[in-house]
């Protein structure tokens, strides 16, 4: 079977995990984590980084952070991953939704304003796939509404908007560092934000909201979010090389859409947009429906030649638990339905080889001919 996902661990990741091996600095304290830490926020243009347990763990601390609440409104996409919408719903605030650019696969920035309501607290942004959110236009609207923008940036490691590095126009950014990343801790992710408050905020959420005077009085409820020296240690080695993966994902993206181009009803991914270049986080296909076939379909004949591949997500308003809740009754989003219908993507990972490549578009050719 060609894995859809296998990283690429063959740099100082052994040495780096040996030194906390044979230190004995294991948990969250050590220089790793500090050192990741600073040199991930320094990577994106931001003075502090707070290394968590995953990219799901990020996303809750810095809502909790913002202060989003019970009546509180947050729009977002509804084409994007649970994660995005777990923390908003707890809190008692309301997700409220839009719907993606048929394209770039992002959410419809078109679609927001008219999304604005007197309880309307934050924008939350999800970059998908490869190519970011076109952020210009989101940050207009932020600023004329005095609304948050919140920025999942889970996807995005290396990747720019405008020349800019993804994960420095907000207040707040959050990044995910699961094997399946651009660079990976096993599990992990990393909150980013230069706001000397939120920052204080996020430290003390990761950590159970321990207080340094009366450490077993608390006065909120945190969380244990802590990321340990360890997982530091791969994402240090890891990051040395983001140039290198970054480039290497780019030249897997090229590949691929040399040898896919021109199969007919199948929409791959944009290759650039005028704010960036594609960084092809995966690589994802779109069947057209005119070709009569599912990305289910699709996906089983290629697991049936060796081949693995992933559906997209299934967007937030047809989620059972959240319509359980009584949530996005009747409720609509076209772009985001068809994509979960017609797209997957095929093996995507940092270790894929050329040969690999080659046969995973012959079989992809001839599951769809
Ligand atoms: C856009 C987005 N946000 C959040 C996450 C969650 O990250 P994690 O799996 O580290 O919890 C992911 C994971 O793939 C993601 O793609």
């Amino acid at each position: 079977m060609i894995p859809v996902n296998q990283p690429l661990l063959n740099g100082n990741e052994k040495k780096y995990l040996n030194e906390c091996i044979d230190t004995g600095w294991i948990s969250s304290e050590g220089s790793f984590r500090e050192g990741f830490e600073e040199g991930f926020a320094a990577r994106v243009g931001r003075k502090h980084g707070i290394a968590v347990t995953n990219g799901t763990a990020a996303l809750d601390a810095a809502i909790e952070a913002l202060g989003i609440g019970p009546g509180d409104e947050v729009i977002m996409p509804t084409f994007t991953i649970i994660s995005c919408i777990g923390q908003i719903v707890r809190a008692g605030a309301k997700p409220v939704l839009v719907d993606s650019d048929p394209i770039t696969l992002n959410m419809d920035a078109g679609q927001i304003e008219a999304r604005i309501s007197q309880r309307t607290k934050a924008i939350m942004v999800v970059h998908i796939f490869g190519l970011p959110v076109d952020m210009d236009p989101v940050l207009d609207i932020a600023r004329r509404h005095g609304l948050k923008v919140l920025e999942d940036a889970a996807e995005m490691h290396g990747q720019t908007y405008k020349g800019k590095p993804c994960g420095c126009f907000v207040v707040i950014s959050t990044f995910s560092f699961y094997p399946n990343k651009h660079i990976t801790t096993g599990e992990g992710g990393m909150i980013v934000t230069s706001d000397d408050q939120l920052v204080a905020g996020c430290r003390s959420l990761r950590n159970l909201c321990f207080q340094p005077e009366r450490r077993f009085v608390h006065e909120r409820l945190g969380w244990n979010l802590r990321m340990t020296n360890m997982q530091a240690a791969l994402g240090l080695a890891q990051l040395e090389r983001l140039d290198e993966f970054v480039a290497r994902k780019r030249r897997m993206g090229a590949r691929y859409t040399d040898l896919l181009s021109g199969l007919p009803g199948v929409q791959l991914p944009l290759p650039c947009t005028d704010y960036a270049d594609n960084i092809y986080w995966v690589y994802g296909l779109v069947l057209d429906e005119s070709i009569g076939v599912t990305a289910e379909e699709a996906m089983k004949r290629l697991a049936a030649k060796g081949v693995g591949s992933r559906p997209f997500f299934y967007p937030m308003h047809q989620q059972p638990v959240l319509k359980r809740m009584g949530l996005f009754k009747d409720e609509s989003y076209p772009v985001a339905e068809r994509m979960y219908r017609q797209g997957f993507y095929i093996p995507s990972g940092m270790a894929l080889t050329e040969a690999q490549m080659e046969t995973v578009a012959a079989e992809v050719r001839e599951v769809l001919r």
